[in-house]
């Protein structure tokens, strides 16, 4: 599917695209969803949700705890169902997981009993035979994340920083069309996160994956994004989605500039606003 592709935008383009393009990857049209708890209540989760996704983009979702971002990136994974709405990737409806989603989490999730480098290409081993698995490719991510030498540890002789750039790896081995990242730097400390953030550029940049990114982290979505969704609180509607118009590629010290802290502060006003109309 991705490989007979034509990629949208050229190997050296140093700014993203401004909107989703005529022909975007993932189309979400009136998305609900509402989850029946056991006591036999409605939750409403996610509430009309519009948006389009290029080929290519990278896309954060930030909003408060509890407005419905895993739940979105479930949707989007074919792992829950929706209740009403269209979500559909590549023109095909979202209906149950694909090999096209590479999904990372908040913890890496490696099998202890594995080595790093069988971890990594596990989810090809069981879908499609050792055989299949491509380990050129491997080679290349696992030095790209300077995992180069640790193919043979386990786990638990790697420290989070490297277990979670593993599970990077693991998603992208099998070549996804969409990686979809649920704060995924959320458990590490503030300077591994800003390596993994440029990290996590560099990937994305030569492998031209298109990214949802969930994450807590204002200033995380602006130095990744090329669009940010902002959503309300419960139950989650989309408040705005706001593009960041940043060169390309980004060294860490955009934070300091004086756009990079326009486009927080609006960000911030925008969610301290619907705190306070939930509050
Ligand atoms: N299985 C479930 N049954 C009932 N309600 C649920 C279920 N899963 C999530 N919810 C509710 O749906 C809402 C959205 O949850 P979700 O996990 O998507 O939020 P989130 O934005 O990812 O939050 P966080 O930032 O804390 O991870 C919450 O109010 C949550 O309580
Ligand atoms: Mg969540």
């Amino acid at each position: 599917m991705n490989a007979v592709a034509t990629p949208l935008y050229p190997e050296d383009r140093t700014s993203a695209p401004k909107t989703a393009a005529a022909d975007p990857l993932i189309t979400c049209r009136s998305l609900n969803k509402v989850y029946k708890t056991r006591s036999g209540d409605a939750v409403d989760a996610l509430v009309d949700l519009n948006f389009d996704i290029a080929k290519g983009e990278f896309i954060s979702v930030v909003g408060p705890s509890g407005c419905g971002k895993s739940t979105l990136l479930k949707i989007m994974a074919g792992l829950l169902d929706y209740t009403s709405g269209d979500i559909a990737i590549s023109g095909k409806a979202v209906t149950g997981p694909s090999p096209q989603n590479g999904l990372v989490f908040q913890q890496p999730n490696l099998l202890p009993w594995k080595t790093i480098a069988e971890n990594v290409y596990f989810p090809v081993e069981i879908q499609q035979g050792r055989r299949a698995v491509n380990m050129t490719l491997v080679r290349e991510l696992m030095s790209m994340v300077g995992l180069k030498g640790f193919e043979g540890k386990y786990p638990h002789e790697l420290s989070g920083g490297m277990q979670q750039r593993a599970a990077i790896v693991r998603a992208l081995v099998q070549d996804p069309a969409v990686l979809l990242m649920d704060e995924p730097f959320g458990a590490l400390d503030a300077m591994t996160r800003d390596m993994m953030n440029v990290e996590l550029l560099k990937i994305w940049s030569k492998h031209r994956k298109t990214v949802i990114f969930i994450t807590h982290s204002i200033p995380e979505a602006v130095f990744l994004s090329d669009r940010v969704i902002a959503m309300t609180p419960r139950p989650g509607e989309i408040a705005e989605i706001i593009p960041i118009d940043l060169p390309r590629p980004r060294p860490l010290d955009v934070v300091n500039t004086p756009e990079f802290g326009a486009y927080a502060k609006r960000l911030r006003r925008l969610l301290n606003a619907n705190e306070d109309i939930a509050g």
